[in-house]
């Protein structure tokens, strides 16, 4: 059951979502595993600029979503739903904002990494826009495999 749009929260991450936003990366072979001190400077706006959302569906963290911004281009760097939430609407709302964020923040284009077995994802970035823009060889570890790389023009 897909759960009305207006009853998913999105905000900012903050100190307090490190911890948890951790826990779901690390529980997915997906989503890259970054330490503590990374998140800390993404969540204290230190360092590259940052846009850092979280959903929260019944009170609860549904997800996370992550861009970098620099000069007149992003990069969306992670995104994750608790496999519970999958398939409810969160990742494309997720999408919306940090789009939306990192068009005010002066990006006109967006580009990010998938592994090309990750069918939702690129599922998700096509219903969002993205394009096909190339293929880069053997990018990821644990296991080996190619990145598609997607981009999409903003707003
Ligand atoms: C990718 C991910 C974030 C999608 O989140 P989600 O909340 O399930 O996605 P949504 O319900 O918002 O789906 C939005 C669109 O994406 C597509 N989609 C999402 N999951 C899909 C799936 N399993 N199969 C096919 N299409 C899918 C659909 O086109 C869907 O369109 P719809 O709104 O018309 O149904 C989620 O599967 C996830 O957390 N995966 C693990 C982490 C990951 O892979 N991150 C990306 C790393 S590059």
């Amino acid at each position: 059951m897909r759960p009305d749009a207006g009853a998913i929260l999105l905000r900012a991450m903050h100190a307090d979502d490190v911890e948890w936003v951790m826990k779901l990366a690390a529980d997915l072979r997906e989503t890259p595993r970054w330490p503590t001190s990374v998140w800390q400077q993404i969540v204290n706006g230190q360092g590259v600029q940052r846009i850092a959302r979280v959903a929260e569906f019944d009170g609860r963290r549904a997800g996370f979503a992550v861009a970098g911004v620099v000069a007149d281009g992003a990069e969306l760097e992670s995104i994750a739903v608790v496999e519970l939430w999958h398939g409810r609407g969160i990742g494309r709302r997720l999408m919306e904002v940090v789009l939306a964020a990192c068009f005010e923040a002066g990006a006109c284009r967006i580009t990010l990494e998938v592994r090309r077995s990750n069918l939702a994802a690129q599922a998700l970035y096509r219903a969002m826009g993205f394009c096909f823009a190339g293929t880069r060889t053997a990018y990821y570890n644990d296991p080996v495999e190619d990145a598609l790389l997607m981009e999409r023009g903003l707003p």
